[in-house]
């Protein structure tokens, strides 16, 4: 397989890649990837001399680059992770950039697969385009759940979902999309809950909770994402649509309690602020058809304690990455409060 990863050097991206090499020594990865602010090649230090590796600096939305890396790598299998991914800003610095790469850059990616013949095409998208469960709903999100995505990033991403369809109904290209429940583990941006709570914990600060904290997700460990795509890649159906979760609901109260529990602290560090507008109340997720193909998650709920453990002492033990990438990024990441400061700035002088 010579495969083209698209926003390889993000979150989930980086942790397949580093699959992908130990599974399959012999596949070929092109990691093409803009390098947004959430884009790190720190991630990949350790493969990044592999022969079997290599990285290529590009935007998904420019259809160009795209056949020619495709065309030069002799690429015959496409995988994207390439996304605009923090729901906040998606609501507070305006989300342009999230319909430009969320659903405009899924549809270049298309054409470039179909221009090029690609033996596969795996779109990761995620379970909050279906939108919200009740707490007391007995219900679960299965694949044929009506798309209904209730905030901004969530429906560019649907739109990405929906150009996937349509271009597998119209044109034939063999694209297969998933629905993944909320991933933690390594190299994780800190603006993201897990990380950024051990990152605010370790400097003496309180952790903010939105609302009542029971909002619900179910947590999967992003290895188990990473082998769950693995093998949609390989035996996923043309046109199908795949939910990937592991039956771990767990609320915001229970992770944020279970965080300081690992670290040693007390239940004073919280902190509760004004809920999100739009925030979903629950996210649940039927698995079984991916389960009926052979996949099988490591982390089940029963070792969640221990995947949680162990991704806060890695944060931990990698301060320095965190705070590396803190610097970086700092300006880009209050980019988008800045942003929204003056477009209300000139609203008020304008009215
Ligand atoms: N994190 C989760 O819990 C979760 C759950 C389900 C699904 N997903 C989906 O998985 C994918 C990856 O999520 P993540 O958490 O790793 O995100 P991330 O924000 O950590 O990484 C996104 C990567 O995409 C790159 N990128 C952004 N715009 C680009 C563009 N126009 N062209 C090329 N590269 C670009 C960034 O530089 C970055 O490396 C996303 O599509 C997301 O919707 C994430």
């Amino acid at each position: 397989m010579r495969l083209l990863v698209c926003g390889g050097a993000g979150f989930i991206g980086s942790n397949f890649i580093h699959h992908i090499l130990g599974a399959h020594p012999d596949y070929f990865i092109v990691n093409y990837d803009k390098l947004t602010y959430a884009g790190n090649l720190d991630n990949l230090k350790d493969v990044a001399e592999n022969p079997n590796y290599k990285f290529i600096q590009g935007d998904i939305i420019d259809l160009d680059q795209l056949n020619q890396v495709i065309q030069e790598n002799k690429i015959t299998h496409i995988i994207n992770f390439a996304a605009e991914t923090h729901v906040d800003r998606s609501i507070h610095g305006g989300c342009k950039d999230f319909v430009l790469t969320n659903t405009l850059g899924v549809q270049m990616i298309l054409d470039a697969a179909r221009i090029n013949k690609i033996t596969k095409f795996v779109q990761v998208s995620t379970d909050e385009v279906y939108g919200s469960l009740g707490l007391d709903e007995d219900r679960l999100f299965t694949e044929t759940t009506p798309i209904w995505p209730n905030m901004p990033y969530a429906a560019a991403k649907a739109g990405g979902d929906l150009m996937c369809n349509a271009y597998f109904v119209t044109h034939k290209v063999p694209v297969v999309v998933t629905h993944c429940s909320n991933n933690y583990g390594p190299y994780q941006f800190p603006e993201k809950v897990i990380p950024f709570f051990v990152f605010k914990l370790l400097k003496g600060e309180k952790v903010p909770v939105y609302g009542d904290g029971l909002n619900v997700r179910d947590w999967i460990q992003v290895m188990d994402h990473a082998s769950a795509l693995d093998l949609l890649l390989h035996k996923g159906e043309d046109g199908g649509v795949y939910n990937i979760g592991v039956d771990n609901e767990r609320n915001n109260l229970e992770i944020t309690k279970m965080i300081l529990q690992i670290m040693g602290l007390g239940e004073d560090r919280i902190e509760f602020i004004t809920d999100r507008p739009g925030h979903d109340r629950r996210y649940a997720i039927d698995a079984s058809k991916i389960k009926a193909l052979g996949w099988q998650p490591v982390y089940t709920r029963e070792k969640f304690e221990q995947g949680l453990r162990e991704t806060v002492e890695w944060y931990k033990k990698n301060t320095p990455w965190v705070e590396a990438i803190w610097e970086k990024k700092k300006g880009e990441m209050n980019k988008f409060q800045t942003d929204l400061e003056r477009s209300e700035t000139q609203m008020k002088s304008a009215s």
